[in-house]
């Protein structure tokens, strides 16, 4: 097979495991990387070999010879390039979230539509080898019905400053940023069931603490704590179509002891956790197990996840398959999250 000629759009700090799960993968050529800051974009060519370098993304979908692109810009730019990038004729692996918006989103899906091409949403969490693993044990029925979900992404200190927490560049705080991966995994996991109503709640009571010493975190590539517009945290109760529910709550910054990460499902015949690592809840003659599979990694591993991300784009564009997370999933997603924010607003449940 032809290596597919790959362009990385934005080379802050997510695009370099775009940028090592290519290199190392035989069916792609890194051939372009484009940021606003060319530097930025200079370096990145030199230390992954690639022949072109732009700071204009249009220009760059100009070029022929790119086949397919990852886009690791800020929020606000993901609808716009997407489509832009869709109608030049190229793939695109766009990073979570797919954008800010329903509206946003559902331009992005009639650009996919019109155009045939490949468009994967970077729902990374789904490409990790436990979730694949604890997804085809849920297909196979393990579990029987998932009916309760529950999600926590604490940071206590973790406000990333720059574009992150400037809500017209992001679209909002911890929920869009790190609740997107929680509520996706989870949703992901029951079956994608039909999301009907959310009760939700945000604060911002902390602001960015950027007056902590002592404690490193986080930061954009543009590290400025000046301007900071964006929820410290969040908290919602998504109920769906099937009778399913799902809990969540995520965090830039809390009075909490430490940070957390957890996320569990439970199901009619078995649940299981993932984070902070994977576990087995099952009956057995009359006896509860909790099982713990034998497997390299227990927890989420960041590379490897990218890894099998990138691979399964590359798979999709050149055998004319379909993503794991297609653009539909992103709406869907989309839908939740904007949800959540309405429903923090009006201090009501709201339908979906
Ligand atoms: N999947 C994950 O786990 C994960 C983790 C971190 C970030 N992300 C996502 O990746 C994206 C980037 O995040 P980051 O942490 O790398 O941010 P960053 O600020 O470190 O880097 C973003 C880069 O994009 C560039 N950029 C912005 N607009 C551009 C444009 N129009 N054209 C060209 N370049 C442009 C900026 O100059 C910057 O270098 C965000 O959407 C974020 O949500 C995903």
């Amino acid at each position: 097979m032809q290596p597919v000629q790959i362009a990385v759009i934005g080379t802050g700090s997510i695009s370099s495991a775009h940028l090592d799960a290519y290199k190392d993968n035989p069916n792609a050529n890194l051939y372009a990387v484009c940021d606003l800051n060319e530097e930025r974009a200079r370096k990145a060519a030199e230390k992954y070999g690639a022949t072109k370098v732009y700071t204009d993304y249009r220009e760059l979908l100009t070029d022929p010879v790119i086949e397919a692109v990852s886009i690791c810009t800020w929020n606000n730019t993901h609808a716009e390039i997407s489509i832009a990038a869709l109608e030049a004729g190229k793939h695109v692996l766009v990073e979570k979230p797919l954008c800010r918006t329903v509206e946003e989103a559902l331009h992005i899906q009639e650009a996919v539509e019109k155009s045939g091409k490949v468009l994967q949403v970077g729902f990374v969490r789904r490409y990790d080898t436990n979730a694949q693993l604890l997804r085809s044990m849920a297909d196979r029925g393990e579990f029987g019905e998932i009916y309760y979900a529950k999600a926590s992404s604490i940071r206590r200190l973790g406000n990333p400053g720059g574009w992150f927490s400037d809500i017209e560049r992001s679209g909002g705080g911890p929920l869009i940023d790190i609740g997107v991966h929680m509520i996706d995994l989870c949703w992901y996991m029951m079956g994608r069931p039909k999301p009907v109503s959310v009760s939700a709640n945000t604060y911002h009571k902390l602001g960015n603490r950027s007056n902590v010493r002592n404690l490193s975190f986080y930061q954009a590539a543009d590290y400025d704590a000046n301007h900071n517009t964006v929820e410290d945290m969040a908290n919602a109760l998504i109920r769906f179509e099937n009778g399913a529910s799902l809990l969540v709550d995520v965090s830039f910054t809390l009075h909490a002891k430490s940070d957390e990460g957890m996320v569990r499902l439970f199901g009619e015949k078995g649940g299981f956790e993932i984070d902070p690592e994977v576990v087995i809840v099952t009956e057995q003659n009359d006896t509860i197990l909790n099982v713990s599979p034998q497997i390299d990694h227990k927890s989420f591993n960041f590379p490897s996840a990218f890894k099998n991300e990138t691979s399964h784009f590359i798979d999709c564009v050149r055998n004319g398959k379909q993503p794991i997370s297609p653009v539909e999933d992103g709406v869907e997603v989309m839908k939740m999250l904007v949800g959540i924010y309405e429903s923090a607003k009006k201090g009501a449940e709201i339908r979906l």
